[in-house]
């Protein structure tokens, strides 16, 4: 970690900052800044010389991508591992006690930020390669997170739950993360923690779980809302604690699964991950070893819908055809190709597209996640589609930046009526979230003219390489950076 004391040119305000490690750090991301509270957690470990030691004056960099649409996308396109295993299966590295090799972790800032703070616990944490560490929790040396790292993503949870698990308390910043209209609860984590013994209780911004004195105890616990975060959280408290847990009403997604995987290959007992009933034997201990995350399959989705809007012919690479079907399926119904492979799927559009009405619910039924970008290609579709998103209460925030491309879309509470155009045409705008942003360089791709897309850092905490890989594709898209001019330093 190096800190800086940094002065505005302008304003001549001054601030403290960081500059993350580099574990898994992408090259555009070093040397940026990241705001430090002054008196929050970390004022403790700032040197008494902090200011002797680096005084620099820099401001931080903003990036936007500058896109002209209009080109069909043609070639080949490895997807990276998937984001929201790896912002699980990192911090599930605590309970072990041994080294364990994580491969296949996609360069995104979620888990660069996940990493760091594991590191600032006192996890040794060693890049192998541009997706491979090593971790190494035998010498954790505190059960409490950086407050400022750990309120910015959703994933900060799954410390609560590891941490806990293998110490038997936690203390963690409630969490941050895309920004759905409303609160994101936990309310169901925290049942699932009582349910195993602990206390929580939340003071001065952080979440406080304590078991009791002679460590949790498993139980039957039902979901009453069916949460891909609860059930990955009690899965993490219950790995080692005594006797044996149930979740019913379980969370199904290939993440979840994927979760169970690297802790059995660690040594836990999980049977049932995959279906709605999970049954976890606790073990004494787990032990290091090597696991490989699976493919993104929002990433890969992403890419389906980029060609379906686009145009062209996409082979995708490194993914597992049975996570995609939900995807594939309503694709195909908008009159896109998609020929199934091994580990490879061939996506095609040269006609026109089709309407489709689409629901989103937990797996295997159409993912949230991909709302967005699917909503952005019927769009372009003949007709009029229907979107129900029933998983979040407005993750709709998008509407407004595709109706300045010229989009046709009421929003009625969960439902968007879509009505097809026949084109987007490029404006400047701006991604409200990650999901939403990836959608914006998806019309972006599609229209005519250019766009200007800003508070791409959104769309970067999920998708690796996205500007190079869409390059590769054929599109026209560059990334420039610039100055930022807003009086706050931060991350937005
Ligand atoms: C995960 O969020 C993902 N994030 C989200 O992906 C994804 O949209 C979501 O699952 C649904 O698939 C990560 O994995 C880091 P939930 P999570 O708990 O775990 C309600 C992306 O774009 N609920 O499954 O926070 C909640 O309000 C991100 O990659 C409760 O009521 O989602 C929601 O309506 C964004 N009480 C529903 O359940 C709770 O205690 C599903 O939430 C928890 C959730």
């Amino acid at each position: 970690m190096i800190l800086l004391r940094v002065r505005r040119q302008r304003t001549g305000a001054e601030k403290f900052a960081c500059i993350l490690p580099g574990a898994g750090m992408k090259r555009r991301q070093a040397g940026k800044l990241f705001p430090v509270n002054n008196t929050g957690p970390w004022a403790e470990e700032l040197p008494q010389s902090a200011e002797k030691i680096y005084l620099e004056e820099r401001v931080k960099i903003l990036t936007k991508y500058i896109v002209q649409g209009g080109t069909p996308l043609c070639g080949e396109v490895e997807i990276s591992g998937a984001k929201n295993a790896a912002v699980a299966i990192i911090p599930a590295a605590l309970l072990v006690d041994g080294v364990c090799r994580i491969e296949n972790i996609p360069q995104i800032s979620d888990v660069t930020l996940c990493l760091s703070i594991l590191e600032q616990l006192g996890a040794g944490v060693r890049t192998i390669d541009r997706h491979t560490v090593e971790v190494d929790c035998r010498r954790i040396r505190s059960t409490r997170t950086p407050y400022d790292m750990a309120r910015r993503i959703r994933a900060s949870t799954y410390f609560i739950g590891a941490l806990l698990g293998r110490f038997g308390q936690a203390e963690v910043a409630l969490p941050g993360g895309c920004n759905f209209g409303g609160v994101r609860p936990i309310d169901q984590h925290v049942k699932g923690f009582t349910a195993l013994g602990s206390t929580v209780a939340v003071e001065g911004g952080f979440i406080r779980a304590t078991a009791p004195r002679d460590g949790l105890k498993g139980a039957s616990i039902y979901l009453d809302v069916v949460s891909v975060g609860a059930t990955m959280n009690i899965m993490l408290a219950s790995v080692m604690a005594r006797g044996n847990t149930t979740i019913e009403n379980a969370a199904k997604e290939p993440h979840i699964v994927d979760l169970a995987n690297f802790l059995n290959s660690m040594g836990a007992n999980i049977r049932g991950a995959g279906t709605d009933t999970i049954k976890i034997r606790g073990v004494e201990q787990l032990r290091g070893g090597n696991y490989a995350i699976i493919p993104d399959q929002i990433e890969a989705g992403t890419y389906m819908a980029a060609v379906a809007a686009a145009g062209g012919q996409v082979l995708v690479k490194n993914i597992i055809p049975k996570h995609m079907d939900c995807i594939t399926a309503k694709l195909q119904e908008c009159g896109v190709e998609v020929e199934e492979h091994e580990d490879t799927l061939l996506v095609r559009r040269n006609g026109p597209l089709h309407k489709a009405n689409i629901k989103t619910l937990p797996y295997p039924g159409f993912p949230t996640d991909m709302q967005p970008q699917l909503t952005t290609v019927l769009c372009l579709a003949q007709g009029i589609s229907l979107v129900t998103e029933s998983v979040w209460g407005n993750r709709y925030r998008y509407v407004d930046e595709l109706r300045r491309m010229g989009a046709s879309i009421q929003v009625d509470d969960k439902t968007a009526v879509v009505e097809g155009v026949d084109h987007f045409s490029g404006a400047p705008i701006q991604a409200p979230d990650l999901r939403a942003g990836a959608a914006l360089v998806i019309a972006a791709l599609a229209a005519r003219g250019r766009s200007e897309i800003s508070c791409v850092h959104y769309i970067e905490r999920g998708y690796e390489n996205l500007v190079e890989k869409l390059r590769a594709l054929g599109a026209n898209i560059r990334a420039v950076e610039e100055p930022d001019e807003r009086e706050e330093l931060g991350l937005g």
